[in-house]
């Protein structure tokens, strides 16, 4: 069997890296990187520390707007899967790379496998939602995370090729041990500081939101320790803010995996609008706030494992200052990558 994997963004490399391994041990694997992501922190750091392969075809898609990076993707990607004629396309997430490698597919009758199915925000102002819905409703097989996203599915009359499978992250950060050296390169101490990452489109590009977290970070009980994203990086300074961007913060470059997991288990408390990265939080314990109105991860928030706190300054230092213990999450004994590859070998019935 030959199975051609598209990746573009950093949570995708992560996701292929505790894939593709095992992926090539029953399957030939073709890697393709569209180039959404293209720095050396965004990209290059984590196929030379996680065990991705190297990709067989490197596109360059680059940043612009959606339908431009999109259509650079589709228009690069047709070529190729001509030539690979594959029996699957895997595709992760909810990035336009997801959508431009499902959609790239299906167009040339090559069936799709999208990994982390049926999520959903029911924010359609969120680009990444459209992004989900698109690829669930032109994928054959759907790998989902939780019973939620089984559900989520089951409402947009989704039933066929279903499986919830858990989520292929949860091991990768049970396996992934600590790294100290991160908190001696930047002079921190376990469990005196936040670890913040902000990202999503609707912190970042509107000056309010992004003026009113920044203050938020400021007033917050522990000094706040922020990889910060290129794309907030220049929306800070395009809307003239850099002068909040003041000690005790510390605003450093995004990091590597391992470091990123060995902040998240050492923080005070995470406050973040990433969907990795309040996943993970919640998995390693430490007290976790969403900076969004919502999430297409519910359960984390119904089960108490984290906290919804929008955007406003003074709901978040309020929450964060409100802390209490969460609960641990259940550790399931699964193997998500075993249920996916066992699925993906059978046949159709
Ligand atoms: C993308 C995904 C988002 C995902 C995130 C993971 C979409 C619509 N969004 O958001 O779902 O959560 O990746 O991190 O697919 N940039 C750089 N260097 C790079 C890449 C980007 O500086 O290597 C800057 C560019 O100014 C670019 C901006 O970041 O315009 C946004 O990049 P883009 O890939 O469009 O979206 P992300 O915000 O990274
Ligand atoms: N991550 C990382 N370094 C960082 C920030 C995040 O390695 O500086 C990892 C994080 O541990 C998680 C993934 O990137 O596994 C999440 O990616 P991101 O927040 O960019 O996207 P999202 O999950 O929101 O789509």
């Amino acid at each position: 069997m030959k199975v051609v994997t598209i990746v573009g963004a950093r949570p995708q490399f992560i996701k292929a890296a505790v894939v593709s391994p095992r992926l090539r041990q029953v399957a030939h694997e073709v890697l393709i990187h569209t180039g959404q992501h293209y720095d050396q922190t965004l990209s290059t750091v984590f196929f030379e520390h996680l065990p991705i392969p190297h990709p067989d075809y490197t596109l360059t898609a680059g940043s612009g707007t959606h339908g431009v990076q999109t259509g650079r993707m589709l228009v690069d990607l047709d070529p190729i899967l001509q030539r690979e004629a594959p029996d699957w396309v895997i595709v992760y997430g909810d990035t336009n790379s997801t959508v431009a490698g499902a959609l790239a597919a299906v167009k040339m009758g090559i069936p799709v496998a999208h990994v982390e199915a049926g999520l959903r925000s029911f924010n359609r102002s969120m680009p990444e939602e459209i992004n989900r819905v698109m690829t669930d409703h032109i994928a054959t097989r759907l790998y989902c995370p939780t019973q939620q996203a089984v559900h989520n599915l089951a409402q947009e009359g989704i039933r066929t090729g279903v499986k919830l499978t858990g989520d292929v992250m949860d091991t990768l950060v049970d396996q992934t041990p600590d790294n100290l050296a991160v908190l001696n390169r930047y002079g921190i101490d376990s469990g005196q500081y936040i670890l913040a990452t902000v990202h999503r489109a609707q912190n970042t590009d509107d000056s309010g939101h992004l003026h009113s977290l920044l203050q938020a970070f400021m007033a917050l009980p522990k000094p706040v320790f922020w990889p910060m994203h290129p794309r907030t990086r220049q929306k800070i300074h395009e809307f003239q803010l850099d002068a909040l961007l003041t000690p005790p913060m510390m605003v450093v470059d995004p990091v590597g995996y391992q470091e990123m997991i060995t902040l998240e288990r050492h923080a005070y408390a995470v406050v973040t609008d990433s969907g990795g990265v309040q996943r993970e939080a919640c998995r390693v314990g430490t007290p976790t706030y969403i900076l969004r109105e919502e999430t297409e991860w519910g359960e984390l928030v119904a089960t108490g494992q984290a906290v919804l706190t929008g955007w406003r300054t003074h709901d978040i230092v309020t929450a964060v200052r409100e802390q209490r213990a969460r609960p641990k999450p259940a550790i399931h004994a699964y193997d998500p990558v075993a249920m996916i590859l066992e699925d993906l070998l059978r046949k159709e019935e």
